[in-house]
């Protein structure tokens, strides 16, 4: 036989077929255009595999070091841009397989003992995705320490919280930020739940009945690291379901989904607080673009992409949630339609991370050891809209209840209150005390001190609370566990 007997992938499967595939069913079944992105995952699982056949004695010694050389070669081809990628092998696996078998010859044709596409791709999918959580999971960090930053300098700036997007009551921004951070947390824990049941080795499943052939698949799985807290190998336990299940996939889109979900909220906010009717924050002009016809345009353009994108993810997680639904174990050509939306799933997620921690918390400028460049605040603008629709109207009805008064009289009494400041066109806390004092008796001098924005933050003192004690707690603990 020649040693370039698999240059058509129809070779691979021998006189069984009678006529050739037409050149669109060719590029409608193929995947190689796509999922060349796995190769390096292909290799280190074939290496692992190999190397077990020879330590099992499947494949002798001498095979298993032609396929390490042969392998070390397509690594250099395929990363100098060399490796010619053939449509007609169909897949990253078979255009792989055929160029060691170019190079070495019959051990390259030994290589596939014991093992199928199946579980070849599954373990692929598996490895490659492992090691982009790893990336993501260190992007959530950078973007969890940018946010801690900006509120690091601004515990003690307050502006309106809102409910149904009205003045609600007085919170420190940092507050605010360090509630995305809560968020950007539970992301990384999720990533780190859907990282253990990805870690885990499809190969030895073959086909789908597992394989005749003695393999030792924990052998395998340790090489590939593929390993749990404690060092022991975690192996599919059942083949059917190790060749076919893409429910790992499906679970990190949905982390996915929820972190730009997350994202997206921020976005949301950056453009309303960047918008002229609220003036709180700029952000560099490298995330904004002009208009084209209004000379005076500055658009948010970043984080509106990023509230655009977060759709496509979401989308994504539909489109994989339903390419399983229907599927009868145990492997089918339907899986091979799990790579472009996790790919394209991972690269918006990572390009989203990247750029956001850059955007809130800027670039270290090696001079002065300081980042710039990251979101502006304007404090006095937050302090201003916080002196609007009487966000401390609940502090008035907390001092009526510390005057003894039952929390629903109270609310009642501020309601007239509110009204009343309402008429005369002033806050609550310009009323005179006179006047105050026609709403209830028991209020005294003491109730501007209540009424005060920063007097409102410190009162709300308990654990979660939004006073600068407690916010000063808070940043510390993110700060430890993030260090
Ligand atoms: N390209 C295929 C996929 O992505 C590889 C597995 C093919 N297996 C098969 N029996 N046709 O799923």
């Amino acid at each position: 036989m020649s040693t370039n007997q698999l240059d058509k992938k129809s070779e691979a499967w021998s006189a069984l077929f009678s006529e050739p595939m037409s050149d669109l069913v060719k590029r409608y079944t193929a995947s190689v255009f796509f999922d060349k992105r796995l190769w390096e995952a292909d290799m280190a699982g074939s290496l692992a595999h190999a190397e077990m056949l020879g330590g099992e004695g499947i494949l002798s010694a001498q095979d298993v070091r032609d396929i390490q050389q042969g392998m070390a070669r397509i690594r250099q081809e395929i990363e100098s841009g060399e490796f010619e990628w053939k449509l007609d092998l169909e897949d990253v696996h078979l255009n792989i397989e055929a160029r060691l078998t170019q190079l070495v010859g019959d051990a390259g044709k030994r290589l596939h003992t014991g093992r199928s596409r199946n579980d070849q791709v599954a373990t692929d999918v598996r490895l490659w995705l492992r090691g982009e959580i790893d990336l993501i999971t260190e992007l959530l960090k950078a973007l969890q320490l940018a946010l801690v930053e900006v509120a690091e300098r601004h515990v003690d700036v307050i502006l309106p919280g809102f409910t149904h997007l009205q003045v609600a009551q007085p919170v420190s921004f940092a507050h605010h930020l360090l509630a995305y951070v809560e968020m950007f947390a539970r992301d990384a824990e999720r990533m780190a739940d859907v990282r253990r049941r990805t870690n885990r080795l499809p190969l030895g499943s073959a086909a789908l009945a597992g394989t005749t052939y003695p393999l030792d698949r924990e052998r395998v799985a340790r090489t590939l690291g593929m390993v749990d807290e404690h060092g022991v190998a975690q192996v599919c336990q059942n083949s059917l379901d190790g060749v076919s299940d893409r429910d790992f996939a499906i679970e990190f889109t949905a982390a996915a989904s929820l972190c730009m979900v997350h994202i997206s909220r921020l976005s949301e906010e950056l453009i309303l607080w960047m918008s002229q009717n609220f003036g709180f924050v700029k952000i560099a002009d490298r995330f904004t673009t002009g208009s084209s016809i209004m000379p005076q345009k500055k658009n948010p353009d970043v984080p509106e992409l990023a509230r655009g994108k977060t759709g496509r993810v979401v989308g994504h997680l539909m489109g994989l949630i339903t390419l399983m639904k229907g599927q009868p174990l145990a492997y089918n050509k339907d899986n091979q339609e799990d790579k472009e939306p996790l790919f394209d799933t991972v690269d918006t997620l990572k390009d989203t991370l990247r750029i956001f921690a850059d955007m809130v918390g800027g670039q270290l400028n090696p001079a002065t050891g300081l980042k710039e460049g990251g979101i502006t605040v304007d404090a006095q603008a937050m302090e201003a809209a916080a002196r609007k629709g009487y966000a401390t109207a609940t502090d008035l009805a907390d001092y009526l209840v510390k005057k003894g008064l039952p929390f629903r009289d109270a609310h009642e009494t501020v309601a007239h209150a509110v009204k009343a400041a309402t008429a005369a066109g002033c806050d609550l806390s310009e009323l005179p005390l006179a006047e105050l004092q026609r709403f209830h008796p028991a209020i005294e001098n003491d109730v501007y001190g209540c009424l005060s924005l920063r007097g409102s933050l410190d009162a709300r003192n308990t654990l979660g609370g939004t006073a600068p004690t407690q916010v000063r707690r808070q940043l510390e603990r993110h700060r430890q566990r993030l260090a």
